[in-house]
């Protein structure tokens, strides 16, 4: 699985180093797979509300979606954007300070290129959303990964991050709450590296796809929002979790008026804009009723609970985690033969159907991301199936 590509015609060593995708390898398995119970994706299963998809049609019936908006975005959408930093994330923004992007993922691509020169340094903590590690690469940067303390929630090791900064670092990056490990990092772990990232002149880049799915009581603080922070803060956002938007390609980056054409400038070769339909749409998702987005965090607490109950089930064969927030849990696997993760997840999803993602994807080998955003159903045919098969 993470070897280099092997082809005979010249291509960068820069892109063929990069291993092939283990979440993406597990999906085209289970296609092989009958009736599979699939635990594998970070994408919501349910559809995106209908007040949205109508906004998109009337958008094209009214000939407004065939040419590129401004590359930053359209206007009215960096406006909603803007009232929406302010209300829910406590930055204050403005229109000038946001590019309205592919997804997060292209907003953290342009962020990377505008950051890094190759060699330069990124800190991530591990285990981490694979991709931020591949945006590195790609920009020709060295990736340093520093692992968070799994037995305290994988909470982050201020220490060993103080640690890991040369001469050469640039910038801290992470997804909060966390993708694969459902952590949600307190507003003291956050004060922590805002100091290391001011002390040191570093950037830091923030992926905060899952704002809005915290449990418990727990609360997503956004690093942008601390005092004297927002200008060497790039955050990232985007409505593909909040509102499952998935296949629409749209989300935004806010940064400094002094970053921000920079990134700008990575953004417009990637896409030149967003596509314009889903601007559209994510000006009805901003504008109208957020019950959708309560019901979704809703649902999650209560597949977060019954995943949980259905772990310590398993007790002799996992232990976790409880997850603060996202839709993901990483659960660790005790038996010898899942320190091979990859392995252990090919085996399960042959012998007992159930499909999840092995944790050396994300630099967390003997481990396994299970999703909880699918309905409670598949969660206990997943687990019926474990329970038979352990
Ligand atoms: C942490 C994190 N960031 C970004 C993304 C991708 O988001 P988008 O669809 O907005 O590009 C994902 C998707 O799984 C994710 O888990």
């Amino acid at each position: 699985m993470e070897q280099r590509t092997n082809i005979s015609v010249p291509v960068s060593n820069r892109v063929s180093q990069i291993p092939k995708s283990a979440i993406h390898e597990m999906t085209r398995l289970s296609k092989e797979v009958d009736d599979v119970a699939f635990l594998s994706w970070a994408k919501p299963t349910s559809g995106t509300p209908e007040h949205i998809n109508r906004a998109a049609i009337k958008a094209i019936e009214e000939g407004k979606t065939g040419g590129y908006s401004e590359p930053a975005g359209l206007y009215e959408l960096r406006v909603e954007i803007v009232k929406k930093l302010g209300e829910v994330n406590s930055i204050e923004a403005s229109a000038e300070e946001i590019v309205v992007t592919v997804g997060a993922i292209e907003g953290l691509c342009a962020a990377v290129m505008a950051v890094i020169d190759p060699g330069d340094e990124i800190i991530i903590p591990i285990p981490g959303y694979s991709s931020h590690v591949r945006q590195v690469v790609m920009a020709s940067g060295k990736p340093v990964c520093v692992p968070t303390v799994e037995e305290e929630g994988f909470c982050l090791d201020i220490g060993a991050i103080n640690n890991a900064i040369t001469d050469r670092t640039k910038a801290i990056m992470f997804s909060d709450p966390n993708n694969p490990t459902g952590s949600v990092y307190s507003k003291e772990e956050l004060e922590a590296i805002a100091e290391i990232a001011c002390k040191n002149n570093l950037i830091i880049i923030t992926d905060e796809a899952y704002e809005y799915f915290t449990f418990d009581g727990y609360k997503h603080h956004s690093i942008a929002s601390f005092p004297g922070m927002k200008e060497r803060v790039i955050s990232s956002f985007t409505f593909t979790k909040t509102y499952a938007m998935t296949g629409w390609r749209i989300g935004y980056v806010h940064a400094s008026k002094e970053l921000i054409p920079q990134i700008k400038k990575g953004h417009i070769p990637f896409a030149i804009c967003a596509p314009v339909v889903s601007q559209y749409a994510a000006v009805e998702a901003l504008r109208g009723s957020q019950e959708c987005v309560d019901n979704f965090r809703e649902h999650y607490e209560k597949t977060r609970n019954l995943m949980c109950e259905r772990l310590d089930r398993l007790g002799n064969i996992f232990e976790y985690q409880r997850p603060k927030g996202s839709y993901l849990m990483f659960p660790k696997i005790k038996l010898e033969r899942g320190k091979d993760s990859l392995g252990f997840a090919k085996r399960l999803l042959k012998e007992a159907r159930v499909s999840t993602t092995p944790g050396v994807a994300f630099r967390g080998e003997s481990h396994l991301r299970m999703s909880f955003c699918v309905p409670e159903k598949t969660i206990n045919k997943a687990f019926d199936r474990m329970e038979d098969y352990f």
